[in-house]
């Protein structure tokens, strides 16, 4: 849906509209007085007293184009809490006849910092809908008009507005089906970053093979597309102070390859991609809104086919780190494709970090559902600040084990290493150990096992079911508070 958001310099002068107030956690409206006339406002102190007290907004029908819609802020709301309260009203403004909305902010006595920032913030992630491929779209928009001095900066609007359009872009990648975003497609629309200032560099398969990330191309070789590797740069300073770097999985389809999914396990794997997706996203709101900080994104785009050429189950490849890996099952492809994109990363950008982010494995979905992505990490400091950051915008994170007693169950007896563990059990964590396996120097590394967490089929508080974006404000938010 499309909201257009105002910010009016004007005295709010009771208009004859819809009306949004926020009030107290007990719904003190005396400081409305003033806003609405004085029938409305004996209308409302009326019923109010009749409200039901476990709800949070509750609406006025004064007439049917006019209603007076009030959204109570207790004293400790937390701004994901507010945020939630955007999403909650936008589910009742955008069923309404009229579409023009009028907030006073000069009534809101509650001293939350960034509360219309927040609620507004909540409004635009909800209001979000793929609706390329539909003939019937959605026509309606959404005019809210913001009177008075409680407004966000002009630099919190930037701020705000770029996480939304990184989130907006990471959703519009993981919607698009495996028909249009194939890998070459995926490529080109990295490389038009660049008008945002983004450093982006493609690597075709050509390129790959001199470089031998041989475990990356395997994916892709039974793929009538390409296979690439995109490098996005932010220089956000002028110094040279390591990079943060972050890595995704962008499998835009996953049937398998010769290890066939059946069809049920199939039908989903278009969002094969999401981890990629993030990464995309996040680069593109840090360059959006200037980001005071240097960061790297790298992402391995294949399709995963079968066909007369794929990568057969026994194969032996030989990985960009040098150690060879024997594929047993060609479904386990997304740890291929990260292995060869995080040993790069550590080796040419020698970043501060590295975070990769993966719909890696279906066993992190029995684990944690779609509650938590799942963490595994070399670094405790790095996972705080990631759990915290999680926390934080309501995009959590769960740390799970890694130990090198898992080791020997991804040791091979005719290769360093195999792709899948043979025995059963901890399938999130034999994939995370042999991730591990490709980091060389010790370098700070936590994988986000998102496979729970990118597609919603029924909705969550900030998304309307679909693609979710996750990942793009739990990164955002970690850079603002550690690394800016
Ligand atoms: N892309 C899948 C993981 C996945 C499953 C993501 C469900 C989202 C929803 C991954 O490539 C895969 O196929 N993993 C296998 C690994 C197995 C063969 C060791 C899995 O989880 O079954
Ligand atoms: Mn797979
Ligand atoms: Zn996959």
């Amino acid at each position: 849906m499309n909201i257009k958001i105002n910010f009016k310099k004007q005295v709010f002068n009771r208009p004859n509209e819809n009306l949004i107030f926020f009030v107290d956690e007990n719904f003190n409206i005396s400081s409305l007085k003033k806003s609405i006339s004085n029938s409305d406002y004996s209308y409302v102190s009326d019923l109010i007293k009749t409200r039901d007290t476990k709800k949070k907004i509750i609406t006025f029908n004064i007439s049917s184009k006019k209603k007076i819609i009030l959204v109570s802020i207790n004293k400790n709301i937390t701004n994901s809490e507010i945020e939630n309260l955007g999403a909650d009203c936008y589910n009742i403004i955008k069923e309404l006849k009229k579409s023009n909305f009028f907030i006073n902010s000069d009534t809101i006595i509650q001293n939350t910092k960034n509360l219309v920032g927040h609620f507004l913030h909540g409004i635009r992630l909800k209001s979000y809908l793929f609706e390329k491929y539909k003939s019937n779209k959605t026509k309606k928009n959404i005019d809210i008009n913001i009177f008075g001095k409680n407004i966000p900066t002009a630099k919190d609007q930037v701020k705000f507005n770029a996480i939304e359009e990184g989130t907006f872009y990471a959703r519009d990648l993981v919607s698009e089906p495996g028909n249009v975003l194939h890998p070459d497609e995926y490529a080109k629309r990295i490389n038009s970053l660049k008008k945002f200032g983004l450093k982006i560099n493609v690597y075709d398969e050509k390129k790959l093979k001199k470089l031998g990330m041989n475990t990356l191309l395997g994916v892709g070789q039974g793929s009538t597309r390409g296979s690439y590797l995109v490098t996005m740069e932010w220089k956000g300073l002028r110094n040279k102070s390591k990079p943060l770097a972050f890595v995704g999985k962008g499998v835009c389809f996953d049937t398998g390859g010769i290890s066939l999914k059946p069809a049920k396990f199939m039908e989903d794997m278009t969002y094969d991609m999401a981890g990629s997706a993030v990464v995309v996203g996040l680069m593109k709101s840090l360059a959006l809104r200037k980001a005071k900080v240097n960061a790297i994104g790298v992402v391995g785009l294949v399709e995963n086919m079968p066909g007369g050429n794929a990568q057969r189950p026994g194969d032996i490849v030989k990985s960009y780190s040098g150690k060879t890996v024997e594929i047993l099952n060609t479904d386990a492809e997304g740890r291929l494709v990260l292995a060869d994109a995080i040993t790069y990363t550590e080796k040419k950008f020698k970043p501060k970090f590295i975070v990769d982010l993966a719909t890696l494995t279906g066993a992190i979905i029995v684990s944690l559902g779609s509650e938590y992505a799942g963490l595994f990490s070399n670094d405790d400091k790095l996972s705080k600040q990631l759990i915290d950051a999680g926390e934080n915008v309501e995009e959590k994170v769960w740390r799970m084990p890694l130990n090198k007693n898992y080791d020997k169950l991804i040791d091979s007896k005719n290769a360093d290493m195999q792709n899948i563990n043979y025995v059963g059990g901890a399938g999130s964590t034999t994939a995370a150990q042999f991730l591990q396996r490709f980091i060389l120097n010790k370098t700070p590394w936590a994988h986000l096992d998102i496979a729970g967490m990118a597609f919603s089929k029924y909705g969550g508080a900030l998304n309307s079911g679909g693609a979710t974006g996750y990942g793009v404000r739990l990164l955002n938010k970690l850079i603002e508070d550690n690394y800016e």
